[in-house]
């Protein structure tokens, strides 16, 4: 699809720009912290975009031309995540039944509204992203907790089954998990798929981690099952975690029924101009995967080494383990033996160890996530190390 490019100086401590990132990286990060602090928060990279990214939207303002474009996403980028997804993760998108839309936070809350009515369930792991239950609630819908423990090197499905009622509708899917870090594998979807069709459920498939896996065990999508199997799938893929342009809020959405798709688009008020996505954003997203894979390869490289090292470091800290994730850039840090709660800990490592990170608190993963803490390692080494350095001082200074 491209050819490789050198990307030895990608990844560098130096290849930081803190400057920028003290103006620009809010959610948490470098622009919210007080001066000193050290975030480890919003799983956002601290490095610059792939510099095709920049060029394809420097390229576009030239003419000083900013119009209506089409409704439903420009043809042209809605080919080019279908050919990506059919080709990195072999999906069976249909361009045609694509829509690009701003932000996958957007498309898990039109797949809610569109598939949910008010007291309607849907099932949601419990911990997960809280995007999964925000977007259930806003379409009046109620959220059913599946607590969710992990069974060897696998998130355990086997009670899945009990947690479905006349009322559930809706199966929610994190593949790759955040905040866990693991992906599916092929059997446990395939159980998942067939549970799903038995009780004629949706299922809400957020793949928005899926470039940012590692070597041990590969992505598979649901979709991959076969398009006939996933008909009440509604998939939600996004550019913030693989290609670091979550402030351009791009995403985009995808069904394999055009009727199904029909109602998606009447539930994202892009029709009346109300909502939708910016040129400029499908520019950036066309640029991610038409040009920007090596990048992506390339991180992944950076991540897997940070990854090793940050696992290494937490699991020789007193009261504190980790897993290593399969996938994503995160680490979910058990921290029950150091006698804090994951509020307290947070709290604490901000103000005296100059470390932000995210606390294991029901608003941001349920309630299943007490007695964790949530690091996210896609920086540099040095910013890594340093602050790994100061949750290890810290923790040696401050046992219960
Ligand atoms: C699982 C999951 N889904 C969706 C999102 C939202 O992504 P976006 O920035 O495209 O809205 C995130 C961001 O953290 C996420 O982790």
């Amino acid at each position: 699809m491209e050819v490789p490019r050198p990307t030895q100086e990608l990844f560098t401590d130096e290849a930081v720009n803190m400057k920028a990132l003290k103006a620009k990286a809010f959610n948490f990060r470098w622009a919210e912290v007080p001066d000193g602090v050290i975030p480890l928060t919003a799983a956002d990279p601290d490095f610059p975009v792939a510099k095709e990214i920049v060029q394809a939207i420097t390229d576009y303002i030239a003419d000083g031309y900013f119009s209506y474009i089409p409704h439903t996403g420009l043809p042209e980028f809605k080919q080019s995540i279908a050919t990506y997804l059919n080709h990195y993760k072999n999906e069976y998108v249909d361009p045609a039944l694509v829509l690009p839309i701003d932000s996958a936070a957007r498309g898990m809350y039109i797949i809610a509204k569109t598939v949910l009515k008010p007291g309607d369930e849907a099932i949601i792991f419990d911990p997960v992203d809280y995007l999964f239950r925000e977007s259930t609630l806003a379409a009046g819908a109620v959220p059913v907790l599946y607590p969710t423990k992990v069974a060897g090197d696998r998130i355990d499905l086997s009670h899945i089954g009990d947690y479905i009622t006349p009322k559930t509708k809706m199966i929610c899917l994190c593949n790759p998990h955040n905040p866990l870090g693991m992906v599916y594998p092929k059997e446990d979807l395939d159980a998942l798929l067939k549970l799903a069709n038995k009780h004629d459920l949706w299922i809400m498939n957020d793949e928005i981690w899926s470039d940012i896996v590692y070597g041990e065990r590969p992505f598979t999508s649901i979709l991959s099952l076969g398009a006939h199997r996933n008909r009440k799938t509604l998939s939600v893929f996004g550019f913030s975690k693989s290609f670091g342009i979550a402030g351009l809020r791009a995403g985009c959405l995808y069904a394999h029924e055009p009727e199904i798709f029909k109602l998606l688009l009447e539930n994202a008020e892009v029709r009346t101009t109300a909502g939708g996505i910016s040129s400029l954003s499908q520019i950036a997203g066309m640029a991610c995967l038409d040009k920007s894979r090596y990048w992506v390869e390339a991180f992944i490289e950076h991540l897997t080494a940070n990854r090793d090292y940050g696992c290494q470091r937490i699991n020789a800290m007193p009261g504190v383990s980790c897993r290593t994730p399969q996938a994503t850039y995160l680490f979910f840090v058990n921290i029950k033996e150091t006698g804090f709660s994951s509020e307290e800990l947070a709290n604490r490592l901000r103000d005296e160890a100059k470390l932000a990170v995210v606390p294991g608190t029901a608003r941001f993963f349920g309630p299943g996530a007490d007695g964790y803490i949530r690091i996210c390692f896609s920086t540099s080494h040095a910013i890594l190390k340093e602050g790994l350095d100061r949750l290890e001082n810290w923790l040696n200074t401050n046992r219960r």
